[in-house]
């Protein structure tokens, strides 16, 4: 799974690169205009006010930008960034560990916000709306609450599965942003930034070629990127051409229309199904992936795409996919 070109999550190679391609201020974070008009008001009215920002909740697919976003509160703020996810606040104590350390006017970043036990979100609650955290200690005839009061912080949430989160967590949050695939235009312009960085030679065509397969998707957009300079230096050559690009992207398994191996599974597995809605445990269990990963990583792109339809009954392939398919399509299965 690691190690496919489409896997949405940060590789565990990835993780220093993308750190090194994260724009640190709202400048050189490319698209997503509407999110970041708004955000650039919100923080200037609160540091105006010289207020803590309200509690964001940034939601949308994997590699979309929310915690080079969440990062960029941060350095807008000129405010310290701490950061954390769901999972690793596993109970009350270590929120209030992390609480306890914030300065006023912090972002607190907890990544995938959906996995945060409910034990826990219960004691965000009164962190959020008042900056208080109560702790119960001994049990018994012995048993008090103790008031902690927190510093005037945001807390700035991200998941990829909003749908997951309890309404009355959703409600105490002031800002609600969901992050949308970036049109190829703007995939050009990341493109152009990271190979810059990266020290590419990058053709203004290979960078159209690229941007169009990368699904909408910054992380894969520049995961894309950095194959193809290592299928150019292989090759003898500094330079990302068009050649290279749709050699390379060929051999990552990926389409003139952006598709993967598993994209044409699902196709195929509609198309066979002849006009009929297939169930998604359906699907899964044809092509041997998880319902989660199907839903998340590789539906919204059909969807966007065209090929897909998702209705109350089950999963449709539309004609275009059946086009898109030809006769390749059916010699999958
Ligand atoms: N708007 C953008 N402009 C430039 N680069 C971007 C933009 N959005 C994302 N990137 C780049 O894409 C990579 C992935 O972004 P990021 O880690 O913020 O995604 P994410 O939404 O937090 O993903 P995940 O859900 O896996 O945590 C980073 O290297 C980042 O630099
Ligand atoms: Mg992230």
């Amino acid at each position: 799974m690691a190690s496919r070109p489409l896997s949405p999550a940060a590789l565990e190679d990835e993780k220093s690169i993308e750190r090194t391609l994260r724009p640190a201020g709202f400048d050189e974070f490319v698209g997503q205009s509407r999110i970041v008009a708004n955000l650039r008001t919100y923080l200037d009215a609160a540091r105006a006010r010289r207020e803590p920002l309200d509690h964001v909740l940034l939601t949308g697919m994997p590699g979309l930008g929310k915690t080079t976003l969440a990062r960029i509160l941060a350095h807008e703020m000129g405010s310290n960034f701490h950061e954390t996810s769901g999972p690793a606040v596993e109970k009350p104590k270590d929120l209030v560990g992390v609480l306890s350390s914030l300065e006023p006017h912090d972002i607190l970043f907890i990544d995938e916000i959906h996995r945060l036990p409910s034990v826990v979100e219960e004691y965000l609650y009164p962190a959020m709306e008042e900056y208080r955290i109560e702790i119960f200690i001994d049990k018994g005839p012995d048993a008090r609450s103790v008031q902690i009061t927190v510093a005037p912080f945001t807390l700035v949430a991200a998941t990829t599965r909003e749908g997951l989160l309890t309404s009355p967590f959703r409600s105490r949050f002031g800002v609600f942003e969901k992050l949308e695939p970036y049109p190829p235009a703007d995939l050009v312009k990341i493109l152009a930034r990271s190979s810059g960085i990266l020290g590419v030679d990058l053709a203004a065509e290979a960078a159209a070629i690229v941007a169009v397969r990368a699904r909408g998707v910054p992380r894969l957009a520049n995961r894309f990127l950095r194959r193809l300079r290592d299928f150019a230096q292989v090759s003898g050559s500094s330079r990302v051409d068009v050649k290279t690009a749709e050699e390379g992207l060929a051999r990552l398994g990926i389409d003139a229309q952006g598709l993967d191996a598993v994209d044409r599974k699902i196709l195929a597995c509609l198309a066979r199904h002849d006009g009929q809605p297939v169930g998604l445990s359906t699907v899964a269990a044809a092509i041997g992936e998880e319902e989660d990963t199907i839903e998340e990583v590789y539906e919204p792109f059909l969807i966007q795409s065209g090929l897909l339809e998702r209705t109350p009954r089950g999963r449709l392939a539309t004609s275009k996919a059946r086009e898109a398919l030809g006769d390749s399509g059916k010699s999958l299965f």
